[in-house]
């Protein structure tokens, strides 16, 4: 008598478990019945019968079913339900998928924003204009519009403004020094605009870029120095997000956008550059905070982190001249190490990440740090850094 593939499986599982499905209390017409709930209640009854784990079970009947001792009609059906194969699928796809949509995600984000057609803005504002990001920010944005200027000194404004005069848009010098009274930037702002006979609704995009780095012991400077440089490095971008938001929310035909220049250094707390950490970890803080209130209004807020910037003023400026020559030597390399990045890549990331991101990391390094300090944290990396009393010794050294 030939018998059928139920009669056949019956055998072979009584042959490869030692059970019968009598035993079991399992009826072979559920073979044929519904192959999946019979895998199911076969390896829950056997579990229970051998007082063994069901998942530990049901690798050895995969084991069994891949070496063909189980038919394959019921092979093909429950490939799809083992543990493994599942597995093999989804890392195969998985990887797949990661490479192809990060890939596209990366060309996307690196795509360069159409910025007439997206903010239909005639000028751009940038502080620090006389920098080294601010110059490169300036001669992208003279390109497709003119762009205000703002800068402490005045004779370096003039001195952009010529070097730009056979530009197609103006370079318009607005002179102030965020040392002064925050509160008399708006009032003075709009007074420069009704000079220049710029419409306010014509001025779509500002890059709040001013800063000053310090490298010193904490107790090294007085509080007035201290509040001097909070004043600089955080209040003047809340003075300028103040200013802007408001005028940007008056921008009912087109986007708006306001980008910060942060710092790599906001993934790391450590010694000697406490109030440069606070400031540009307030900075993107106060950026994320804006980007949330504010994208569904039209405004593009994105903080910029950069590592190093090669060739700018920053490291030679007065908070940088460290406690010793040794220690200035070796601060004034930072800016032209290998892990360093140029105004030109940072612009670059600025104007590509704009409305796309809140937050973007110009250079592999700041990638890094970021990834570390959001790994380890404020308590552990603050931990780290109390251990490295070497670099008091090493940056006190003549006192
Ligand atoms: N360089 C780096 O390694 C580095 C790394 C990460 C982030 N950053 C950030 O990148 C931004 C640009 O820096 P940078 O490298 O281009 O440095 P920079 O060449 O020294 O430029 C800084 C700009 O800020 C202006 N500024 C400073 N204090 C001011 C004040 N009180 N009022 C008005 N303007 C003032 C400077 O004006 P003057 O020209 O008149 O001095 C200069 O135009 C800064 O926010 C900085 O914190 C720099």
């Amino acid at each position: 008598m030939e018998r059928t593939s139920a009669q056949l499986n019956e055998l072979e599982i009584t042959y490869q478990y030692g059970v019968s499905l009598d035993s079991l209390g399992l009826d072979n017409s559920e073979l044929v019945r519904s192959d999946f709930i019979f895998v199911f209640t076969f390896i829950l009854k056997i579990s229970r019968q051998t007082n063994s784990n069901p998942i530990f079970e049901y690798l050895i009947f995969y084991r069994y079913q891949k070496s063909q001792f189980i038919r394959p009609h019921l092979c093909s059906r429950y490939k799809y339900l083992t543990l493994s194969h599942l597995f093999r699928v989804k890392i195969q796809t998985l990887i797949t998928s990661a490479l192809i949509v990060s890939s596209l995600y990366l060309i996307w984000l690196n795509c360069a924003r159409n910025l007439e057609r997206r903010y239909a803005s005639k000028y751009a504002v940038v502080t620090g204009a006389t920098g080294g990001v601010g110059q490169e920010i300036v001669a992208e944005m003279l390109k497709t519009m003119h762009v205000i200027a703002v800068d402490r000194d005045e004779q370096l404004l003039t001195d952009l403004v010529l070097k730009h005069k056979s530009s197609k848009n103006l370079v318009l010098p607005f002179v102030f020094d965020f040392t002064n009274k925050l509160s008399t930037f708006g009032p003075k702002f709009d007074s420069f605009l009704r000079q220049y006979n710029v419409d306010k609704l014509d001025v779509g995009m500002c890059f709040s870029n001013a800063g000053i780095g310090e490298f010193k012991q904490f107790e090294a400077s007085s509080f007035e120095a201290k509040a001097r440089f909070m004043q600089v490095n955080f209040s003047s971008h809340l003075a300028i997000s103040d200013y802007f938001c408001k005028l940007f929310l008056t921008r009912t035909h087109a986007k708006s956008a306001l980008i910060v220049t942060s710092s790599l250094i906001t993934g790391t707390c450590g010694r000697f550059f406490a109030l440069y950490h606070t400031s540009k970890t307030m900075l993107s803080a106060l950026a994320a905070s804006l980007y949330s209130e504010y994208a569904s209004k039209g405004i593009d807020v994105l903080a910029v982190h950069p590592s190093s910037i090669a060739n700018t003023k920053f490291m030679k400026g007065e908070g940088m001249k460290t406690l010793d020559s040794f220690a200035s030597k070796y601060i004034s390399h930072i800016g032209n190490l290998w892990i360093s990045v140029t105004p030109k890549q940072i612009v670059a990331q600025m104007l590509s990440r704009v409305g796309k991101l809140n937050q973007t990391f110009v250079g592999f390094a700041t990638v890094l740090n970021a990834i570390q300090g959001a790994l380890l944290g404020r308590n552990l990396n603050a931990f780290l850094w109390s251990k490295c009393t070497f670099l008091d010794k090493l940056f006190t050294k003549n006192q």
